[in-house]
């Protein structure tokens, strides 16, 4: 019975393993990975940790350049991979923040946890089984902490996810002003 079980829990593991992999249901791959995340607090989120969070994307995290300032998916540098389109994401908050730290292997999302595939905390794999598989991770162009995944997913939040495409007036209140980049929307 116990025997039976396991062998049965291996074998879901390694088939959500491969859908993650075919990328065909990918949020819910994921998500089955999740279900011992702990629940997240709905929390308000000051400015200062807002503002920190679009330095890391914009900065540190370098996302914009495969996902756009924006995050609608126009990269900023054609050499790198089309990210996806985040503004239109329906991964929920936990489910953003393991993508974020362990990447999507088989494609060009990078994992910024600097621990990603050493112990088995990202998607229960490790460096071996992606070689193992042939996956070659994007190298991402800074690790982040926890803390600042954490303030990257409440900026995704906050101004990015569910916004609907950027115009001219988002672009202002985006960056505080209208600054130069906005006058390519239509007033
Ligand atoms: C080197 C290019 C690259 C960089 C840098 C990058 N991404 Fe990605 N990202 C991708 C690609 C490629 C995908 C997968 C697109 C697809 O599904 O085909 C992706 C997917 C995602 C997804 C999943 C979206 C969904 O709905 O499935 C999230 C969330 C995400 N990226 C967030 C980020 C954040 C936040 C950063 C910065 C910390 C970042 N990415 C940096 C290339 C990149």
């Amino acid at each position: 019975m116990q025997l039976d079980f396991r062998r049965k829990a291996a074998t879901s593991e390694h088939s959500v393993w491969l859908r993650l992999l075919s990328r065909v249901t990918l949020p819910v791959a994921i998500a089955a990975q999740l279900l011992f995340a702990s629940a997240v607090q709905a929390q308000t989120v000051d400015a200062a940790d807002l503002a920190e969070g679009m330095r890391l994307f914009q900065q540190k995290g370098n996302c914009q350049a495969c996902h756009g300032w924006a995050g609608d998916g126009r990269k900023m540098d054609n050499q790198m991979p089309d990210g996806a389109n985040l503004r239109e994401t329906k991964l929920d908050r936990n489910t953003l923040i393991m993508v974020v730290k362990c990447g999507l292997p088989g494609t060009g999302m990078p994992a910024f946890d600097r621990l990603a595939y050493s112990d088995g905390r990202c998607y229960g794999k490790k460096q071996a089984d992606l070689q193992a598989l042939g996956v070659r991770m994007f190298d991402p162009s800074a690790t982040l902490q926890p803390r600042e995944v954490e303030m990257l997913a409440d900026f995704m939040f906050g101004k990015i996810i569910g916004k609907g495409p950027m115009d001219r007036a988002k672009c202002a209140e985006y960056w505080g002003s209208e600054v130069e980049t906005c006058r390519e929307f239509p007033k």
